[in-house]
Protein backbone atom coordinates (compact mmCIF):
# COMPACT_ATOMS: atom_id res chain seq x y z
CA UNK A 1 0.00 0.00 0.00
CA UNK A 2 1.38 3.28 -0.59
CA UNK A 3 1.81 5.51 2.00
CA UNK A 4 2.03 9.67 2.20
CA UNK A 5 3.44 10.94 5.13
CA UNK A 6 2.84 14.64 6.20
CA UNK A 7 5.38 16.49 8.63
CA UNK A 8 3.37 19.81 9.61
CA UNK A 9 2.46 22.11 12.73
CA UNK A 10 -1.31 21.98 11.70
CA UNK A 11 -2.13 18.55 11.51
CA UNK A 12 -6.04 19.13 12.06
CA UNK A 13 -6.14 21.03 8.62
CA UNK A 14 -5.55 17.68 7.15
CA UNK A 15 -8.85 15.98 8.14
CA UNK A 16 -10.81 18.43 5.02
CA UNK A 17 -8.68 15.84 2.56
CA UNK A 18 -10.66 12.76 3.91
CA UNK A 19 -13.93 13.53 1.66
CA UNK A 20 -15.08 12.25 -2.10
CA UNK A 21 -12.42 10.03 -4.21
CA UNK A 22 -9.93 10.53 -1.43
CA UNK A 23 -11.76 9.35 1.41
CA UNK A 24 -12.95 6.15 -0.56
CA UNK A 25 -9.33 5.50 -1.33
CA UNK A 26 -8.77 5.28 2.01
CA UNK A 27 -11.39 3.26 2.99
CA UNK A 28 -10.45 0.94 0.06
CA UNK A 29 -6.93 0.77 1.90
CA UNK A 30 -5.21 2.19 -1.65
CA UNK A 31 -3.03 4.61 0.19
CA UNK A 32 -2.90 5.22 3.11
CA UNK A 33 -2.38 9.01 4.81
CA UNK A 34 -0.19 9.41 7.87
CA UNK A 35 -0.24 12.81 10.21
CA UNK A 36 2.87 13.76 12.09
CA UNK A 37 2.97 16.91 14.28
CA UNK A 38 6.28 18.17 14.56
CA UNK A 39 5.59 19.85 17.87
CA UNK A 40 5.55 16.99 19.62
CA UNK A 41 9.38 16.12 18.67
CA UNK A 42 10.56 19.83 20.05
CA UNK A 43 12.48 19.40 23.02
CA UNK A 44 11.47 22.76 24.31
CA UNK A 45 9.43 22.98 27.17
CA UNK A 46 6.81 25.20 25.56
CA UNK A 47 7.47 22.70 22.35
CA UNK A 48 8.82 25.88 20.38
CA UNK A 49 9.47 24.57 16.48
CA UNK A 50 11.13 28.46 15.43
CA UNK A 51 13.78 30.40 16.17
CA UNK A 52 14.86 33.80 15.10
CA UNK A 53 17.37 33.66 11.24
CA UNK A 54 20.78 34.06 11.46
CA UNK A 55 22.03 37.17 9.95
CA UNK A 56 18.91 39.16 10.85
CA UNK A 57 15.70 39.83 9.28
CA UNK A 58 11.76 39.42 9.60
CA UNK A 59 10.33 36.42 10.84
CA UNK A 60 11.15 33.38 12.18
CA UNK A 61 12.78 30.18 10.58
CA UNK A 62 11.64 26.46 11.30
CA UNK A 63 14.66 24.49 13.13
CA UNK A 64 15.38 21.49 12.34
CA UNK A 65 15.83 19.04 15.17
CA UNK A 66 11.84 18.83 15.44
CA UNK A 67 11.67 17.96 12.14
CA UNK A 68 14.80 15.25 11.55
CA UNK A 69 13.65 13.62 14.84
CA UNK A 70 9.93 13.82 13.39
CA UNK A 71 11.40 12.25 10.21
CA UNK A 72 13.63 9.45 11.97
CA UNK A 73 10.71 8.75 14.48
CA UNK A 74 9.27 6.96 10.79
CA UNK A 75 11.82 4.95 10.25
CA UNK A 76 11.30 4.83 6.81
CA UNK A 77 14.53 3.95 4.50
CA UNK A 78 13.22 4.84 0.92
CA UNK A 79 11.49 7.47 0.60
CA UNK A 80 10.11 10.48 -1.68
CA UNK A 81 10.59 13.28 0.33
CA UNK A 82 9.18 16.61 -0.61
CA UNK A 83 9.07 19.82 1.01
CA UNK A 84 6.45 22.17 0.15
CA UNK A 85 8.21 25.80 -0.97
CA UNK A 86 7.56 28.79 -3.01
CA UNK A 87 11.29 28.09 -3.99
CA UNK A 88 10.95 24.81 -5.54
CA UNK A 89 9.93 23.60 -8.97
CA UNK A 90 6.67 23.79 -10.18
CA UNK A 91 4.29 20.79 -9.12
CA UNK A 92 2.54 19.71 -12.66
CA UNK A 93 0.84 16.44 -13.51
CA UNK A 94 4.16 14.54 -15.13
CA UNK A 95 5.38 14.95 -11.43
CA UNK A 96 1.84 13.58 -9.79
CA UNK A 97 2.25 10.65 -12.02
CA UNK A 98 6.06 10.37 -11.17
CA UNK A 99 5.48 10.66 -7.16
CA UNK A 100 2.30 8.20 -7.40
CA UNK A 101 4.96 5.39 -8.12
CA UNK A 102 6.82 5.57 -4.61
CA UNK A 103 5.88 3.07 -1.73
CA UNK A 104 6.41 5.86 0.43
CA UNK A 105 6.18 9.92 0.35
CA UNK A 106 6.90 12.27 2.90
CA UNK A 107 6.04 15.76 2.40
CA UNK A 108 7.17 18.56 4.67
CA UNK A 109 4.83 21.67 5.05
CA UNK A 110 7.02 25.05 5.94
CA UNK A 111 5.82 27.59 7.88
CA UNK A 112 6.86 31.43 8.10
CA UNK A 113 9.80 32.51 6.57
CA UNK A 114 10.63 28.34 5.92
CA UNK A 115 12.45 25.78 7.66
CA UNK A 116 16.56 25.71 8.38
CA UNK A 117 17.89 24.98 4.65
CA UNK A 118 20.29 22.36 6.03
CA UNK A 119 17.07 20.33 6.16
CA UNK A 120 17.21 20.18 2.06
CA UNK A 121 20.81 17.89 2.67
CA UNK A 122 20.09 16.21 5.66
CA UNK A 123 17.03 14.66 4.45
CA UNK A 124 17.39 14.76 0.91
CA UNK A 125 14.25 17.07 0.34
CA UNK A 126 13.04 18.15 -3.10
CA UNK A 127 11.59 22.04 -3.11
CA UNK A 128 8.17 21.51 -4.76
CA UNK A 129 5.93 24.97 -5.47
CA UNK A 130 2.39 24.48 -6.25
CA UNK A 131 2.80 28.08 -8.21
CA UNK A 132 4.30 31.49 -8.29
CA UNK A 133 2.78 32.15 -5.46
CA UNK A 134 3.00 32.26 -1.82
CA UNK A 135 0.78 31.14 0.78
CA UNK A 136 1.24 31.21 4.43
CA UNK A 137 2.04 27.64 4.81
CA UNK A 138 2.85 24.62 3.25
CA UNK A 139 -0.08 22.63 4.48
CA UNK A 140 -2.58 23.77 1.24
CA UNK A 141 0.45 22.86 -1.51
CA UNK A 142 0.50 19.26 0.35
CA UNK A 143 -2.70 18.40 0.25
CA UNK A 144 -3.16 20.19 -3.14
CA UNK A 145 -0.21 17.71 -4.65
CA UNK A 146 -1.59 15.03 -2.43
CA UNK A 147 -4.95 14.58 -3.98
CA UNK A 148 -3.27 14.87 -7.14
CA UNK A 149 -0.90 11.96 -6.48
CA UNK A 150 -3.46 10.18 -5.00
CA UNK A 151 -5.67 9.97 -8.38
CA UNK A 152 -2.83 8.43 -10.21
CA UNK A 153 -2.31 5.46 -7.57
CA UNK A 154 -4.13 2.43 -9.74
CA UNK A 155 -7.48 1.69 -8.78
CA UNK A 156 -8.12 5.39 -7.28
CA UNK A 157 -9.71 6.53 -10.64
CA UNK A 158 -10.91 4.87 -13.51
CA UNK A 159 -7.91 4.36 -15.92
CA UNK A 160 -10.19 5.47 -19.25
CA UNK A 161 -10.78 8.74 -17.46
CA UNK A 162 -7.19 9.58 -17.21
CA UNK A 163 -5.74 9.43 -20.12
CA UNK A 164 -8.41 11.20 -21.54
CA UNK A 165 -8.04 14.26 -18.97
CA UNK A 166 -6.56 17.52 -19.68
CA UNK A 167 -2.32 17.18 -19.42
CA UNK A 168 -2.64 13.52 -19.79
CA UNK A 169 -1.77 13.75 -24.04
CA UNK A 170 -0.40 17.59 -23.45
CA UNK A 171 -3.67 19.38 -24.27
CA UNK A 172 -6.40 20.65 -22.16
CA UNK A 173 -9.70 18.80 -21.90
CA UNK A 174 -12.53 19.10 -24.63
CA UNK A 175 -15.56 20.12 -23.02
CA UNK A 176 -18.28 17.38 -21.72
CA UNK A 177 -21.99 18.04 -21.35
CA UNK A 178 -24.60 15.98 -19.58
CA UNK A 179 -28.90 16.12 -19.60
CA UNK A 180 -30.63 17.76 -20.25
CA UNK A 181 -30.20 17.79 -23.54
CA UNK A 182 -31.81 21.65 -23.73
CA UNK A 183 -31.16 23.93 -20.89
CA UNK A 184 -32.59 27.66 -21.48
CA UNK A 185 -32.21 27.31 -25.40
CA UNK A 186 -28.93 26.17 -24.81
CA UNK A 187 -28.08 22.69 -26.53
CA UNK A 188 -25.82 20.08 -26.30
CA UNK A 189 -23.65 19.87 -29.68
CA UNK A 190 -25.40 17.85 -31.97
CA UNK A 191 -22.18 16.11 -32.62
CA UNK A 192 -22.68 14.11 -29.21
CA UNK A 193 -26.07 12.53 -29.77
CA UNK A 194 -24.98 11.49 -33.29
CA UNK A 195 -23.51 8.04 -31.90
CA UNK A 196 -20.81 8.38 -34.36
CA UNK A 197 -17.88 7.63 -32.38
CA UNK A 198 -15.33 8.58 -35.10
CA UNK A 199 -17.02 12.05 -35.42
CA UNK A 200 -17.42 12.56 -31.41
CA UNK A 201 -13.09 11.90 -31.40
CA UNK A 202 -12.80 13.73 -33.61
CA UNK A 203 -15.20 16.89 -32.56
CA UNK A 204 -13.56 16.22 -29.01
CA UNK A 205 -9.30 16.32 -30.65
CA UNK A 206 -10.66 19.17 -32.00
CA UNK A 207 -12.27 21.11 -29.20
CA UNK A 208 -8.92 20.24 -26.83
CA UNK A 209 -6.66 21.58 -29.88
CA UNK A 210 -8.75 24.88 -29.79
CA UNK A 211 -9.14 25.40 -25.87
CA UNK A 212 -5.19 24.82 -25.49
CA UNK A 213 -4.59 27.51 -28.24
CA UNK A 214 -6.85 29.76 -26.88
CA UNK A 215 -5.69 29.20 -22.82
CA UNK A 216 -1.94 27.85 -22.97
CA UNK A 217 -0.57 28.64 -26.43
CA UNK A 218 2.80 27.17 -24.35
CA UNK A 219 1.08 23.71 -24.30
CA UNK A 220 -0.47 24.26 -27.89
CA UNK A 221 3.25 24.87 -29.49
CA UNK A 222 4.63 21.85 -27.69
CA UNK A 223 2.07 19.94 -28.59
CA UNK A 224 1.73 20.59 -32.62
CA UNK A 225 5.49 20.64 -32.64
CA UNK A 226 5.79 17.23 -31.49
CA UNK A 227 2.96 15.57 -32.89
CA UNK A 228 2.60 16.72 -36.68
CA UNK A 229 3.39 14.25 -39.43
CA UNK A 230 3.82 14.16 -43.15
CA UNK A 231 1.61 12.60 -44.82
CA UNK A 232 1.89 11.88 -49.03
CA UNK A 233 0.11 14.28 -50.87
CA UNK A 234 -3.70 12.26 -52.53
CA UNK A 235 -5.56 13.18 -55.51
CA UNK A 236 -7.82 14.49 -52.71
CA UNK A 237 -5.84 16.90 -51.60
CA UNK A 238 -5.39 19.35 -55.10
CA UNK A 239 -7.56 21.21 -54.19
CA UNK A 240 -6.37 21.89 -50.90
CA UNK A 241 -2.78 22.46 -52.22
CA UNK A 242 -3.67 24.67 -55.03
CA UNK A 243 -5.32 26.85 -52.05
CA UNK A 244 -2.21 26.78 -50.68
CA UNK A 245 -0.23 27.86 -53.65
CA UNK A 246 -2.57 29.94 -54.43
CA UNK A 247 -2.36 32.06 -50.92
CA UNK A 248 1.55 32.10 -50.76
CA UNK A 249 1.75 33.48 -53.90
CA UNK A 250 -1.14 36.26 -53.43
CA UNK A 251 -0.04 36.99 -50.01
CA UNK A 252 3.33 38.70 -50.60
CA UNK A 253 3.18 39.46 -54.43
CA UNK A 254 0.86 42.22 -55.68
CA UNK A 255 0.22 40.29 -58.59
CA UNK A 256 -1.46 42.26 -61.63
CA UNK A 257 -5.07 41.23 -62.35
CA UNK A 258 -4.19 39.89 -65.87
CA UNK A 259 -1.65 37.29 -64.31
CA UNK A 260 -4.56 35.78 -61.87
CA UNK A 261 -5.85 33.45 -65.09
CA UNK A 262 -2.01 32.56 -66.05
CA UNK A 263 -1.50 31.16 -62.50
CA UNK A 264 -4.80 29.97 -62.54
CA UNK A 265 -3.44 28.00 -65.59
CA UNK A 266 -0.63 26.79 -64.36
CA UNK A 267 -2.63 25.13 -61.38
CA UNK A 268 -4.70 23.68 -63.25
CA UNK A 269 -1.91 22.31 -65.84
CA UNK A 270 1.67 22.18 -64.84
CA UNK A 271 1.03 22.05 -61.23
CA UNK A 272 -1.17 19.19 -61.18
CA UNK A 273 1.39 16.89 -62.19
CA UNK A 274 3.81 18.54 -59.46
CA UNK A 275 1.00 16.44 -56.43
CA UNK A 276 3.57 13.48 -56.36
CA UNK A 277 6.46 15.56 -54.94
CA UNK A 278 4.01 16.83 -52.42
CA UNK A 279 3.57 15.29 -48.71
CA UNK A 280 0.53 17.45 -46.33
CA UNK A 281 1.29 18.40 -42.84
CA UNK A 282 -1.50 16.78 -40.62
CA UNK A 283 -1.86 16.56 -36.63
CA UNK A 284 -4.39 13.29 -36.37
CA UNK A 285 -6.66 14.09 -39.27
CA UNK A 286 -6.46 17.56 -39.58
CA UNK A 287 -4.51 19.04 -42.56
CA UNK A 288 -2.56 22.34 -41.79
CA UNK A 289 -0.23 22.51 -44.10
CA UNK A 290 1.97 21.33 -46.62
CA UNK A 291 5.52 20.82 -48.14
CA UNK A 292 6.81 20.04 -51.72
CA UNK A 293 10.31 18.88 -52.73
CA UNK A 294 11.71 17.85 -56.22
CA UNK A 295 15.02 17.32 -58.25
CA UNK A 296 16.08 20.41 -59.49
CA UNK A 297 19.07 21.50 -61.13
CA UNK A 298 21.70 19.60 -59.44
CA UNK A 299 20.17 19.29 -56.48
CA UNK A 300 16.85 19.32 -55.04
CA UNK A 301 13.76 22.52 -54.73
CA UNK A 302 11.60 23.76 -51.90
CA UNK A 303 8.94 24.05 -54.06
CA UNK A 304 6.42 25.23 -51.16
CA UNK A 305 6.26 25.05 -47.77
CA UNK A 306 3.04 26.60 -46.03
CA UNK A 307 1.87 26.22 -42.32
CA UNK A 308 -1.92 27.34 -41.46
CA UNK A 309 -1.76 30.92 -39.75
CA UNK A 310 -2.98 28.95 -36.78
CA UNK A 311 -0.29 26.74 -36.58
CA UNK A 312 2.31 28.98 -37.16
CA UNK A 313 5.21 29.98 -34.95
CA UNK A 314 6.11 27.22 -32.67
CA UNK A 315 8.79 25.62 -34.85
CA UNK A 316 7.39 23.25 -37.33
CA UNK A 317 8.16 24.78 -40.68
CA UNK A 318 12.09 25.14 -39.62
CA UNK A 319 11.77 21.58 -37.87
CA UNK A 320 10.73 20.46 -41.55
CA UNK A 321 13.15 22.21 -43.54
CA UNK A 322 16.15 21.67 -41.45
CA UNK A 323 14.77 17.27 -41.80
CA UNK A 324 15.26 18.52 -45.59
CA UNK A 325 18.90 20.57 -45.49
CA UNK A 326 19.87 17.25 -43.23
CA UNK A 327 18.98 14.54 -46.39
CA UNK A 328 20.31 16.68 -49.65
CA UNK A 329 23.31 18.52 -50.57
CA UNK A 330 22.24 21.11 -52.61
CA UNK A 331 18.58 23.02 -51.93
CA UNK A 332 17.17 25.29 -54.00
CA UNK A 333 14.22 27.57 -52.99
CA UNK A 334 12.41 30.83 -54.27
CA UNK A 335 11.55 33.25 -52.14
CA UNK A 336 9.38 36.67 -52.39
CA UNK A 337 11.52 39.46 -51.24
CA UNK A 338 8.72 41.23 -49.44
CA UNK A 339 8.55 37.57 -47.26
CA UNK A 340 11.22 38.69 -45.05
CA UNK A 341 10.36 36.87 -42.24
CA UNK A 342 10.73 33.66 -44.28
CA UNK A 343 13.94 35.17 -45.83
CA UNK A 344 15.25 35.87 -42.79
CA UNK A 345 14.74 32.44 -41.62
CA UNK A 346 16.13 30.81 -44.61
CA UNK A 347 19.31 33.09 -44.10
CA UNK A 348 19.86 31.91 -40.27
CA UNK A 349 19.20 28.26 -41.70
CA UNK A 350 22.31 28.87 -43.97
CA UNK A 351 20.83 29.64 -47.35
CA UNK A 352 22.67 32.06 -49.92
CA UNK A 353 20.92 34.48 -52.46
CA UNK A 354 22.11 32.96 -55.86
CA UNK A 355 19.63 35.26 -58.28
CA UNK A 356 17.26 37.76 -58.33
CA UNK A 357 14.14 38.95 -59.89
CA UNK A 358 12.19 41.98 -59.12
CA UNK A 359 9.92 39.92 -56.71
CA UNK A 360 11.67 37.06 -55.64
CA UNK A 361 15.36 35.98 -53.98
CA UNK A 362 16.39 32.16 -55.69
CA UNK A 363 18.31 31.08 -52.57
CA UNK A 364 20.75 27.66 -52.52
CA UNK A 365 21.66 25.94 -49.21
CA UNK A 366 24.98 24.00 -49.49
CA UNK A 367 26.66 21.72 -47.69
N1 LIG B 1 4.49 27.46 0.73
C1 LIG B 1 4.12 28.74 0.59
N2 LIG B 1 3.77 29.01 -0.67
C2 LIG B 1 3.96 27.86 -1.38
C3 LIG B 1 3.78 27.48 -2.74
N3 LIG B 1 3.39 28.35 -3.65
N4 LIG B 1 4.05 26.21 -3.08
C4 LIG B 1 4.49 25.33 -2.17
N5 LIG B 1 4.67 25.61 -0.87
C5 LIG B 1 4.42 26.87 -0.48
Amino acid sequence: MHRITILTLFPEMFESLKHSIIKRALDNNLFEINVVDIREFSKDIHKKCDDYPYGGGAGMVMMLQPIVDAYKSLKIENSKFIYASPRGKIFNQKMAQEFSKYDDIVILCGHYEGVDDRVIDILGAEEVSIGDYVLTGGELPAMVMVDAIVRNIEGVINEKSLEDESFSNGLLEYPQYTRPEVYEKISVPDVLLSGDHKKIDDWRFKQSLEITKQNRIDLFNKFVVNNFKLVKAKERDYETLCNYKRQSIFVFDDVPKQDYDKINNYLKTSFKKLIKYFQMIKIKDITIGCVGVRDFEDGVLLDEIWVDSDYRGNGIGSKIIKDILDKHNKVYLWVYKKNTKAFNLYKRLGFEIKEETNSRYKMLFEK
